[in-house]
């Protein structure tokens, strides 16, 4: 691209008054001026925080970037933008996400860059960054931060999926505060995010299967050497990305959407892929609906044998070949031309990878698990769909009928789920209400609801459990999540009573209470969706706004982009 056509030269290559204090206030960092005459300006969007202590490792991520544009001939410029934690932040990161999507499209519009690097890693700061820079369209590339080393603690593999067990053995009296408490320190050993297929690892398949990323993005350790050389490799790459003009638009076709979902259902990953993929759709206009998400029927088998669906980590999945080789079993399936950040087809990230364990990744011929993908459910229960995952479930219970136990709202399940008075036995149906987006609000990750104590210390380890909220990618069980519409809008949720009947068919992929439509009708008439809206703050915005889990939970007025064009100048 010519200096003239830069972006970044309507700030730094201007005549007069503007011109003078765009370069001069620049040069306060020791810029000299031939950085600013004509050099690509490349942007590294950092979600460093000491808060997300899956991103701490950024800056270093930041340095490895920056040597690969300056080696290229741009110039780069990093800054922050929120940062969410998936373990610290309340109620929950998701309330977030879309708050940071504009964060990262207006602080990359308003400023002078002519591409972004999205260095992205714990939970929702993948979604969040891709869909506010998929708002602006400019040349962009991902990457990801990169899993932590495997957990070991006694002898054993461990990693986020054990938490969940970990609680119950200490429910049951299995587990000791103590023994709990040596190994929280053995989980979370080294720099990066959650070593499991949960949704950050998810996240960074993704963007790679997207085409958004460099090839191996996905797995590569955060504590390995190669992470900081694929970053810089990703330096380089923007640099002449902008010079080529390759934008998101050109690389997010639908194409590479179907690309997405079919290896989605071949790495097991996370139900959050649903709603984010599904927002980032929307935003670079790409005509997807949830029904596109129903993938057990399409004859892709689980290939990679990760937990939470299976029995390795991601570190055993780098080291066995990662995402390339996975890809390249599954080619049949996949749109092999759709083009990548790399300016070449898809097929070119993995012809000449190998599979060095074939334990940790299946072949088409002889993969992990027949069973794969999510299955999405619809019924008078959830009009616009649920979602469920069957190979994180217990396939007796995919076909199942059973009374309803409800709790209201998050508070009375906490009450109630260990009292030993709870009417429920082992075949009932947990119904969970009010956690979905407008109503938590934010759609928090408590969809894997405890088994109620007194059936834990019967042994029983999982139910059909139901709720519009989410699960962590990192949980499992025969979990029916995101029911839309949610209870807080008048879904039939709502009026979901103790002892109603409720019928699962996976195989027939609905979700029925057992009610007449009358009846229905009744119950609902008694509801005032109105009364979760909180007067204030961002909350309020986001309770306004937000949509249903079915179209990605993303805000009504954020859909599509603006582009990056802006006419007016600032002084
Ligand atoms: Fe950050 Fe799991 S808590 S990825």
């Amino acid at each position: 691209m010519q200096k003239e056509q830069l972006r970044s030269q309507e700030w730094f290559g201007k005549k007069g008054k503007d011109g003078f204090i765009y370069r001069a206030w620049m040069k306060n960092q020791g810029i000299p001026s031939h950085q600013l005459n004509g050099k690509p300006v490349i942007g590294i969007c950092n979600t460093w925080s000491e808060l997300t202590p899956c991103n701490a490792h950024f800056r270093e991520i930041a340095e490895s970037v920056k040597n690969g544009i300056y080696e290229a001939g741009g110039f780069p410029v990093e800054f922050p933008v929120m940062s969410l934690g998936e373990t610290l932040m309340k109620p929950t990161a998701m309330l977030f996400r879309n708050l940071v999507s504009m964060d990262v499209e207006e602080s990359i519009r308003a400023n002078p860059l002519d591409g972004v690097v999205l260095l992205c890693g714990c939970d929702k700061t993948t979604p969040a960054l891709v869909m506010g820079a998929c708002s602006v369209d400019i040349p962009t590339i991902v990457v990801s931060g990169g899993p932590m080393l495997t957990g070991k603690h006694r002898g054993k593999d461990i990693g986020t999926s054990d938490i969940w067990n970990f609680f119950e053995d200490n429910r049951s009296g299995l587990m000791t505060d103590e023994e709990l408490y040596v190994a929280e320190s053995c989980l979370a050993r080294s720099r990066g995010h959650c070593a499991v297929m949960g949704t950050a690892s998810t996240m960074a398949c993704m963007v790679e299967a997207l085409g958004l990323s460099l090839a191996d993005n996905a797995a590569i350790p955060a504590s390995d050497s190669r992470r900081k050389a694929l970053a810089h490799l990703s330096g380089n790459r923007i640099v002449d990305m902008v010079r080529e003009d390759l934008k998101p638009s050109q690389i997010l076709t639908r194409q590479a959407f179907d690309n997405a979902i079919t290896v989605n259902a071949a790495i097991g990953g996370s139900t959050n892929f649903i709603i984010h993929l599904l927002a980032i759709a929307a935003r670079i206009g790409v005509d997807l609906n949830i029904d596109d998400f129903n993938t057990l029927d399409k004859g892709v088998p689980l290939l990679a044998n990760l937990q939470p669906s299976g029995k390795y980590f991601m570190e055993d999945f780098y080291y066995a070949g990662g995402l390339p080789v996975l890809m390249k079993e599954l080619q049949s399936h996949l749109h092999n031309e759709a083009i990548t950040v790399s300016g070449k087809p898809m097929s070119a990230n993995y012809e000449d990878c190998d599979c060095f364990n074939t334990d940790v990744i299946g072949s088409m011929s002889s993969p992990f698990n027949t069973t794969a993908g999510i299955v999405v459910v619809k019924g008078n229960l959830c009009e616009n769909g649920a979602v469920l995952k069957p190979s994180a479930a217990t396939s007796a219970l995919l076909q199942h009928r059973g009374k309803a136990v409800v709790f209201e709202n998050i508070e009375d399940y906490r009450l109630k789920i260990d009292d030993p008075e709870l009417d429920v036995e082992e075949g009932d149906v947990l119904v969970l209400k009010n956690v979905g987006p407008r109503g938590y609000p934010g759609m928090p990750e408590v969809g894997n609801m405890s088994i109620p104590k007194k059936l834990l210390d019967k042994g029983i380890r999982d139910m059909v459990r139901i709720s519009d909220g989410r699960m962590s990618g990192t949980g499992f069980g025969t979990v029916v999540l995101h029911v839309s519409p949610e209870a807080a809008v008048g879904g039939t949720l709502a009026v979901v009573l103790n002892g109603d009947m409720i019928t699962l068919d996976v195989a027939n992929k609905s979700l029925t209470l057992e009610l007449s439509d009358e009846e229905i009708l009744t119950r609902k008439a008694n509801l005032n969706p109105g009364d979760h809206i909180v007067a204030r703050g961002y909350t309020h915005l986001y309770q306004k706004h937000v949509e249903q889990a079915h179209l990605g939970a993303d805000f009504d007025f954020l859909k599509g982009s603006s582009g990056s064009k802006v006419v007016k100048d600032s002084h």
